[in-house]
């Protein structure tokens, strides 16, 4: 991949923000796929993505003010309606075709904000991954979903999610419970059109420490399941089970197990930063507030372990841009899903040029 070739796609949906970070700031600054977007909730209720550089000298609209659906430029006070044309100039009459910025499908969807940066004649709001535990009600996530960013780019963590071998090793004492973990568990791998499946089982183990606080009286041993799902462009989904040594699997009957659900997103911010959106549910006990918040206390510990590991490996490949990966069996789905993106990715930039699309902003 040369420096000066775009690495994204752009006619597919990324998560922006979750809804509550509007309601709390109103406008979110953010950049996506290396443009930088404003996104701010209109006074009908309506959410609003416009290109973030004012066109006239490039001021954030970010730092501009809301009037009904339109924002207001606190620069020179030149005021945009929702779909991005400028409709008010203070001091002159004429506004010219130019006078405008982009404007970009947004949606709500699942607690989060999905915006869509591509061709918005092909953005179909029915083609967003509804993650149904994050709006079922017998589900209990955070009072507030979690938001990380990560300096490394968004495919390094999909690899990470693509390989629980690390869990023994990076998150020993936080997710993973002991170094057998990388050793005695078997991952079943399924390919999918559009990223893959795993199912990750793990008998007669420590429970993880994670589970263990919440659960102190959990026993000894547990049969441990992950079973994730990874979507491109980056939507992670895990279910996980622990239930009582020998447990089936097909069996109606759940009594002693725990389960959980959790969902990651990667939104590129820029070919080596990421926007990480996260949420971890459980379905037990869910009148117990303090449940949600040991779980995210400790998945956080969890992640931040990742994310050390993740930025030191960017900062690596940054020095060597020859560096040539060697392949382990364990990079199976790893391998696929950077195939399936690969193709993608040529499919759309043989059909779809994203900059000649975009309006200029020339500043003289
Ligand atoms: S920079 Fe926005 S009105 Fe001048
Ligand atoms: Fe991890």
């Amino acid at each position: 991949m040369s420096e000066n070739s775009y690495p994204f796609l752009y006619n597919c949906w990324y998560p922006a923000a979750w809804v509550h970070e509007l309601a709390d700031a109103a406008k979110v600054a953010r950049v996506y796929l290396e443009k930088p977007i404003v996104i701010y909730k209109g006074e009908s209720g309506k959410y609003i993505a416009l290109d973030n550089r004012c066109c006239h000298r490039g001021a954030p609209l970010s730092l501009g003010r809301v009037e009904g659906d339109c924002i207001r430029c606190m620069y020179h006070g030149m005021k945009y309606d929702d779909s991005g044309v400028v409709i008010e100039i203070p001091g002159q009459d004429f506004i010219g075709p130019n006078h405008r910025v982009q404007n970009y499908p947004v949606v709500e969807k699942g607690n989060l904000l999905w915006i869509w940066m591509g061709d918005p004649g092909l953005a179909s709001a029915d083609d967003i991954h509804d993650y149904e535990p994050l709006s079922d009600p017998t589900w209990r996530g955070f009072e507030k979903e979690a938001y990380l960013h990560y300096d490394a780019n968004w495919m390094l963590i999909v690899d990470n999610l693509a390989d629980f071998s690390h869990l023994a090793f990076v998150h020993t004492n936080t997710l993973g419970g002991s170094e057998d973990y990388a050793f005695v568990t078997n991952p079943e791998v399924k390919k999918l059109d559009k990223g893959f499946n795993i199912v990750r089982w793990s008998k007669n183990d420590a429970p993880a420490p994670y589970h263990l606080k919440v659960n102190p009286d959990a026993p000894e041993k547990l049969d441990r399941c992950n079973s994730v799902q990874m979507l491109v462009p980056g939507s992670f989904f895990m279910s996980t089970i622990m239930a009582p040594v020998n447990w089936d699997p097909n069996s109606e009957n759940f009594d002693g197990v725990k389960q959980y659900r959790n969902c990651q997103f990667m939104t590129p911010e820029t070919r080596s930063t990421t926007h990480f959106f996260w949420n971890y549910l459980h379905n037990y006990r869910i009148d117990d507030p303090t449940i949600s918040v040991s779980l995210k206390a400790s998945l956080l510990e969890g992640f931040m372990e990742d994310k050390e590991i993740i930025e030191a490996q960017q900062k690596m490949l940054e020095y060597q841009e020859e560096f040539q990966p060697r392949g382990l069996q364990g990079d199976e789905a790893l391998i696929h899903f950077r195939k399936v993106f690969s193709q993608l990715l040529k499919e759309e930039q043989e059909n779809f040029d994203f900059h000649t699309r975009q309006l200029g902003n020339p500043i003289i």
